[in-house]
């Protein structure tokens, strides 16, 4: 058989409309050139496809296998069409993302992953609290954000990829190294280094402490994981911190996890956008590559 695709897409319109009329109209060519190419069909398949009863057309059996097969064949093409048309988006895309302070932890690390996949494609990257961040998505000024649990909201896409321990951390020569398991009543007695007010961190620290009727003291107050971290290995106090922030610390044992009762807390790390935002081919393929690959991203820290 020698059949074209030219042939055979012509077929599918004259099949799907049984008239030679109203196909050559869809595809914008005159009503002989369709009966002509329908005709060299016949010829390459060796059978009739349709057959003319009065004045309409209708499928023959052989016409009816053709029409199956003919559907799926230009179903199939229009998909890959789809498909190119969304990588030749994807090349030259760029993804606008925000993300919470704490995700900076590992958020450069996926975001290089990412662009290694996506080759072209450019990025724009704000690390920033999380009040700023929800501010940024309501005002369509970031696609996507990386975060803690967002408030409700009916307007927003809220999907979890990972876990996000809260663990208190302490310099090596602190009194409670070694202690195990600290009772969660003896933290009243120590001092804290702590995240900003509008932190998830800090607000899931609150929640927690008032869950256990317990008041904790502060000697300061920082906007960066990094100060904070820095802050205890000076000895200043106790810290509260994602774990996701000290791989480093505690490979090179600046810093020690303390055993302490009903630690860590456990948070989540959620991709969130808006419902309504219509998602950009980059912004999608980012997505996907979170939530299929995120976790893992993450449990690969240094
Ligand atoms: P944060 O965000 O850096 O604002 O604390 C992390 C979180 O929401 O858990």
């Amino acid at each position: 058989m020698n059949l074209t695709f030219r042939q055979l897409k012509i077929f599918e319109v004259v099949a799907r409309r049984l008239s030679y009329t109203r196909a050559a109209e869809e595809l914008h060519l005159s009503q002989p050139a369709v009966s002509m190419q329908i005709k060299q069909l016949e010829e390459n398949v060796g059978l009739p496809l349709f057959e003319q009863l009065g004045r309409k057309i209708y499928l023959t059996e052989a016409g009816q296998e053709m029409y199956h097969y003919s559907r799926s064949i230009a179903q199939q093409v229009e998909e890959a069409e789809e498909v190119l048309e969304q990588l030749k988006g994807l090349s030259a895309g760029r993804l606008e993302i925000t993300v919470a302070t704490t995700a900076n932890a590992f958020a450069t690390r996926m975001l290089s992953r990412f662009s290694r996949k996506y080759e072209g494609s450019t990025v724009s990257l704000d690390v920033t609290n999380r009040e700023h961040l929800l501010r940024q998505l309501a005002e369509n000024e970031k696609d996507i954000a990386i975060m803690g649990r967002p408030p409700e909201d009916a307007d927003l896409v809220i999907e979890p990829f990972a876990e996000n321990p809260l663990v208190v951390v302490a310099a090596p020569d602190h009194p409670l190294v070694g202690q195990q398991p600290i009772p969660l009543y003896t933290l009243q007695q120590q001092t804290f280094v702590v995240r900003e007010l509008g932190s998830g961190t800090r607000t899931a620290m609150q929640r927690f402490f008032a869950e256990h009727n317990l008041s904790i003291t502060s000697s300061m107050e920082m906007n960066e994981n990094e100060a904070i971290k820095q802050a205890v290995q000076a000895g200043m106090g106790l810290g509260i911190v994602s774990r996701h922030t000290i791989e480093l610390e505690l490979e090179t044992k600046r810093l020690l996890i303390l055993d302490v009762e009903d630690f860590p807390i456990m948070r989540h790390w959620y991709l969130v956008h808006r419902k309504e935002k219509r998602l950009s081919p980059i912004t999608r393929a980012f997505k996907d590559f979170v939530l299929s690959e995120g976790r893992n991203l993450i449990s690969q820290l240094p």
